[in-house]
């Protein structure tokens, strides 16, 4: 290698050539907008906890789903919020649930909007935990197979009602291959499945919790979501989920974990990263306060997260994004 002076790394940052080095751009196409559905509401409802994010009624959704196409963005991935909670989520699996009628209504708009949805039952138990609970050594849990039929027609009631790809966000063992079967079995082989595959036990989610009313009345969820200390544990949950048939990888949070991000690139699947609810709530406060430049800042997280290996990025900021990287291209 030459070395100073013959080798000048600064002449790759001279301002009239930077563009021709940029090795990552984000582009609208890798942005996915997560959206909260209230069935119990008619005018939409700001988040406190998430300033810019509010909870839609139904009968917004149209008009949604036509200013995210109008923004070129492809993607949502919905989130519901039902007006009855029971210990079995029978709201989540319902032919008119919240979400079932929100994906007719934005298919019915825009059809070719691609539409996602998270498959957990958290915002659909009176309890709050992601599936079906029951005794276990050790006291109250959440029961791994008993909830895997639950999962199942949960999954199916979304892709009756029209989702393009459905997201299980459960982190429980086996969810890939049982969902594969049962919309195989109804006749939604193309339906994809993006599987939350690394999901860790995040203090991040904080604002998510008000955000989807999805708090849990006691626990925790560290018996199914990833320690966040465990690299070689989330490599194995994804490449579990890539043979189970996932269709799109995911990991989450996503700045954080960059390093399994990069990792999962080996397996070949598409990766989905999710910028979740604290991380968005941070950059977002700060903003407020003065303290950073937003779309400095925001552009800078997503773009490295895509140089680390993400496909995909689920982030809250997608719609402004969109604006700010069509101006960058
Ligand atoms: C529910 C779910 C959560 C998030 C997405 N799906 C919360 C959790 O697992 O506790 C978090 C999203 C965010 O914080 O933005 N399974
Ligand atoms: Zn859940």
């Amino acid at each position: 290698m030459n070395v100073f002076p013959v080798r000048r790394m600064r002449r790759y940052r001279r301002r009239i050539v930077q563009e021709l080095f940029t090795e990552t751009c984000v582009h609208v196409n890798d942005l996915v907008v997560p959206l909260f559905v209230d069935e119990r509401i008619d005018r939409a409802l700001p988040i406190g906890s998430m300033p810019g994010q509010v909870r839609y009624p139904i009968g917004d959704l149209s008009g949604v789903a036509a200013r995210i196409a109008d923004l070129d963005l492809p993607s949502v991935l919905l989130f519901g919020i039902p007006a009855a909670k029971d210990p079995e989520a029978r709201s989540a699996f319902a032919p008119d649930g919240v979400i079932q009628r929100s994906v007719r209504a934005m298919k019915e708009a825009v059809p070719d909007l691609v539409v996602c949805t998270d498959v957990c039952a958290c915002e659909y138990t009176d309890h709050g935990h992601c599936g079906i609970i029951g005794e276990k050594a050790g006291g109250q849990d959440l029961l791994n197979d008993a909830s895997l039929e639950l999962m199942n027609r949960i999954a199916v009631s979304h892709a009756e009602a029209g989702a393009d790809v459905v997201a299980p966000s459960c982190m429980l063992d086996g969810m890939v291959a049982s969902i594969r079967d049962a919309l195989d079995e109804s006749g939604f082989e193309d339906v994809l499945i993006m599987s939350y595959s690394s999901k860790f036990a995040s203090g991040f989610y904080g604002p998510f919790r008000e955000a989807a009313d999805s708090g849990y009345s006691f626990g925790d969820r560290t018996t199914y979501q990833l320690n966040p200390s465990n690299a070689r544990e989330a490599i194995l949950e994804s490449t579990l989920d890539a043979e189970e048939g996932a269709d799109i990888l995911m990991v989450k949070p996503a700045g954080y974990y960059l390093d399994i991000l990069a990792a999962l690139r080996d397996l070949g699947l598409p990766l989905a990263a999710f910028q979740v609810s604290g991380e968005y709530a941070m950059i977002r406060a700060a903003a407020e306060r003065g303290w950073i430049d937003e779309r400095i800042a925001v552009m800078e997280c997503l773009t490295c997260i895509k140089r680390a290996g993400a496909d995909l990025i689920i982030t809250y900021f997608a719609e402004e994004a969109a604006g700010w990287a069509r101006e960058e291209q």
